[in-house]
């Protein structure tokens, strides 16, 4: 049961490249200044008290560095982190599981928090503010409440939809930490030094380019730095210059600002079917064959962010700058 409890969330194959380059500290943590800072007085402060760090929670959209963030913290705090996901907790009663095997000042790293089951969600109030559980022994005459202490801990909350989250959960953490995209400066420190670790040759304008069409998102910057990687081999080069990254990344049909086929899909489809909106989400997820929740968490924050659409009360609009992109002509109103 532990192992379908704790888990993590990376599909197997990109999982062990996931891990090799993940930073371990803050120090080799590139960019979120703002968010690191105050982590580093809050952890400094808590370890200062010989207390466990309060309740953190981070959110922004998915390949951030959530995950990456909360192995951080327990290794700064010195303690174990033990990781589980909100659809992964079925029961209160799992829930408990993982709480007793929790040394003091562990941290619990609780990834897309906003999925937990309402009734598992409950029983983490009290776990969260007073650090103890009430489970129910036995069942109906002879069901009895059972208290039980934990251990001070830490509980990280990683999610990719803050607002989809109950206000009694959300006021329990203590520390609510933000994760903005990366400006194409930090992704390029990143994809550098991923080759590095790697031992691939990247040079400085190969670096740039992945990371301009990396949509602010180091985990597509990797991704995409692998792909370009598999070009450079296969061309007998381990050495990777800006040629073969144009090459590559044409190749997989990602365009200068780092838009897919799916973006294209999404946008297109909008522009030509809709006269750019205002469209429904439902609607832009059948278009393009995508789970709402993931046009929602996925492509439409990074297209919003370059101001290609817009959200307005009755749907989304293309904006006349995705037009352009395009080389379309912005249709008159
Ligand atoms: N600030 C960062 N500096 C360097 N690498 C990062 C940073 N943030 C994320 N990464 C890399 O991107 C990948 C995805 O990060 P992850 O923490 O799994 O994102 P999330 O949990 O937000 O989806 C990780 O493998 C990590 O190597
Ligand atoms: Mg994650």
């Amino acid at each position: 049961m532990e192992d379908r409890i704790i888990s993590d969330s990376v599909a197997p194959d990109d999982a062990s490249l996931e891990w090799s380059v993940r930073p371990q500290s803050f120090e080799h943590y590139i960019g979120q200044e703002q968010v690191k800072h105050n982590l580093k007085i809050f952890i400094e402060a808590a370890k200062i008290r010989e207390e466990s760090l309060d309740h953190v929670l981070l959110y922004g959209p998915p390949g951030l560095g959530k995950t990456t963030l909360a192995s951080i913290i327990a290794s700064e705090m010195q303690v174990q982190m033990k990781t589980t996901s909100g659809p992964a907790i079925e029961r209160a009663g799992d829930l408990a599981a993982i709480l007793t095997t929790l040394e003091p000042g562990d941290v619990l790293f609780i990834d897309e928090i906003h999925r937990l089951p309402r009734a598992v969600e409950e029983v983490l109030y009290s776990a969260m503010e007073d650090f103890c559980i009430d489970i129910v022994i036995g069942k109906g005459e002879g069901a009895r409440s059972v208290r039980l202490d934990l251990p001070p801990f830490t509980l990280v909350g990683a999610t990719t939809r803050a607002g989809a989250l109950t206000a009694p959960l959300r006021d329990r953490f203590g520390v609510l930490c933000r994760l903005e995209y990366y400006e194409p400066k930090e992704l390029a420190k990143i994809v550098v030094r991923t080759a590095d670790i790697l031992g691939m040759e990247v040079e400085e304008l190969a670096a740039i380019e992945i990371a301009r069409r990396s949509r602010g998102t180091p985990r597509i910057a990797n991704r995409l730095l692998r792909r370009v990687r598999d070009f450079a081999q296969v061309q007998g080069d381990a050495h990777i210059d800006l040629q073969v990254t144009h090459q590559a990344l044409d190749q997989l049909q990602v365009d200068k600002q780092g838009l897919d086929h799916i973006d294209h899909k999404l946008l297109l489809g909008m522009i030509e079917k809709y006269r750019g909106g205002p469209v429904g989400v439902e609607t832009i997820s059948a278009t393009i064959g995508e789970e709402v929740t993931t046009v929602e968490e996925v492509y439409e924050p990074y297209l919003m962010q370059i101001g290609f659409i817009q959200r307005t009360p009755r749907g989304r609009v293309v904006t006349p700058l995705a037009y352009q992109h395009f080389n379309l002509e912005v249709p008159r109103t």
